[in-house]
């Protein structure tokens, strides 16, 4: 073991040079297991954005989504393999038929496409959730995969809960996936349940009992439930998996996934004790992160490693002092490398449109035309009120006005008064739907309280606040406010945001986005029942 911090070229930033048999696939499923979690409502158009800036990242397949739940879902993999480049698409379905030919049907026309399907090897769920016996089972598995690969040669297979399963049994039926022509072979540990020991045995195990399993690529696919998310995935790798299924920012069912960016550079930055490595740009991490959890509203902790906003701060006096004099004393990772501290771009008042479009497309940005003046126009409004507008800022921004120009409900102005002295009082307008303006009145316990109680009277809509989180862009007096709400609206739970310099500004914002989203998840969901009950088929619940 080499002495942590010393930056070697596998280390530094950007995407390493590794042979192929030491190179470990990042299959991302944040649009899948990560968008299950609740509260999360993802349009299709936030959803092309976030697979977009994961093709930047480099990572070698996204699973899209599971096109056979829902037109909306079928609807977001399929643009997302129409406009994303770089990465294979991949759709989730089940053993059935009319999954697996969903799941074609939205990623045909990616550059790389793959199926991946699964059915569980478990007893707990072939007796109680399946109904079913382990003869079956092994029929299924062996039609699924065999009708994939019909239809594309990039096949996954995957025995759901495998790790709570007979594993005797779990790779016989593997055997026949692999026999049918599946050349990626998935072991789940569904409810975050394993140990990294038994995890390398279980594996093992399976790679003793399974023909040609050496031959194919094994893959882990990890939750958190204990908080050993990464730590089972790392074993998997270490017992020969070359590739890893995980989620930014680790978000997907209950404790959510393995983490990507954790993973990532757990791997990269003990490249020296195991020789393996992905070929991500991990300067992007920090972007994406950002950018996951501004889109789905999960904030991330503080101290959350690699990317939270803590994660390579030094409090104490011995540890500051040591960072002044050599970064290494206390720091195993540069913070460049994942992204952070990175960007120089700072713009002012007096900068122009060209200005902003270089910056903005420095940043990744390509805004045009109209978009680009209502750019310009929220940024001037920005800068008058705060000196120097840095690319968090930007970024802040831009993906505000982004959502601002699809949003079903817009804030159109609001006043406030409040005081000591006097119970606050709020008149906000807000733009419908229809295109009307409605204003409504309210007072409340504070300020926001009463912007809050104001904006349900302007859409007369009931709606029960659930989480309420103001943070700031960057450091300084002068930050940019960012607030996330979370809240219960026409019978859908929804997130939303909102940045401006003034924290009241940004409250309302993401109110009223949330109340879009729900409406808008609201009426996704009406049109799906329909299509359900036309064909009298139930809605798929996701693994
Ligand atoms: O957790 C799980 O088992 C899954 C499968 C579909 C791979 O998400
Ligand atoms: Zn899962």
């Amino acid at each position: 073991m080499s002495p942590g911090g010393s930056d070697s070229s596998s280390k530094a930033g950007g995407v390493p040079a590794i042979d192929e048999a030491s190179r470990v696939q990042i299959f991302d499923t944040t649009l899948r297991d990560g968008e299950q979690s609740p509260g999360i409502s993802l349009n299709t158009q936030e959803k092309v954005e976030i697979a977009g800036q994961l093709g930047r990242l480099g990572v070698d397949v996204i699973e899209a989504g599971f096109p056979i739940t829902s037109p909306g879902d079928f609807e977001a993999v399929e643009a997302i393999a129409r406009r994303v480049e770089g990465p294979a698409i991949c759709g989730l379905a089940r053993t059935h038929k009319a999954d697996i030919d969903a799941a074609w049907g939205a990623i045909k026309d990616a550059e790389r496409s793959r199926i991946h399907t699964f059915i569980s090897t478990s007893d707990i769920h072939i007796v109680h959730q399946l109904q079913t016996d382990r003869e079956d089972v092994k029929g299924q598995a062996k039609a699924a995969v065999a009708l994939a690969k019909s239809y594309c040669a990039d096949v996954e297979f995957s025995p759901m809960d495998a790790t709570r399963a007979d594993v005797e049994f779990t790779a016989e039926v593997c055997a026949i996936a692999v026999a049918e022509g599946a050349n990626v072979i998935n072991i789940p540990d569904t409810v975050g349940y394993t140990t990294p020991e038994e995890y390398t045995a279980y594996l093992g195990r399976l790679y003793e009992l399974v023909p040609g399993l050496s031959d194919i690529v094994v893959s882990v696919h990890c939750h958190d439930d204990l908080g050993l998310a990464v730590a089972n995935s790392y074993a998997g790798v270490l017992a020969g998996a070359r590739q890893v299924e995980c989620a930014v920012n680790g978000i997907g069912e209950r404790a959510g996934n393995c983490s990507l960016e954790e993973i990532v550079m757990l791997l990269r930055t003990r490249r020296d004790e195991h020789g393996l490595d992905t070929t991500l740009d991990a300067r992007e991490l920090a972007r994406t992160s950002r950018m996951v959890s501004r889109l789905t509203g999960y904030a991330v902790q503080p101290n959350k490693a690699i990317v939270g906003r803590n994660a390579f701060a030094h409090e104490s006096g011995i540890h500051q002092d040591g960072v002044l004099k050599e970064r290494t004393t206390y720091e195993i990772m540069d913070p460049t490398h994942v992204g952070l501290e990175s960007n120089s771009i700072v713009l002012g008042k007096h900068s122009g449109r060209h200005a902003l479009r270089d910056a903005l497309e420095q940043l990744g940005f390509k805004v045009e035309g109209n978009a680009l003046n209502q750019a310009f126009a929220r940024f001037k409004g920005i800068a008058d009120k705060k000196k120097q507008v840095t690319a968090l800022d930007l970024e802040a921004i831009v993906s505000d006005e982004m959502r601002e120009r699809t949003d079903s409900y817009a804030l159109a102005w609001f006043e406030v008064e409040a005081g000591s002295r006097r119970e606050p009082a709020a008149r906000v307008a807000v733009k419908l739907p229809s295109g009307e303006e409605s204003v409504g009145e309210a007072s409340g316990d504070g300020p926001v309280d009463a912007i809050f109680g104001a904006i349900r009277d302007a859409v007369e809509t009931e709606c029960e606040l659930r989480q309420f989180t103001v943070s700031a862009v960057t450091e300084g007096e002068d930050a940019l406010g960012e607030v996330t709400v979370m809240l219960r609206a026409h019978g859908r739970l929804a997130s939303g945001q909102g940045v401006a310099t003034d924290i009241l500004e940004a409250s309302a914002r993401a109110y009223v986005r949330a109340l879009s989203n729900a409406l808008d998840g609201a009426a996704v969901r009406e049109a799906e029942e329909a299509t359900a009950d036309a064909a009298r088929e139930p809605l798929t619940p996701g693994p």
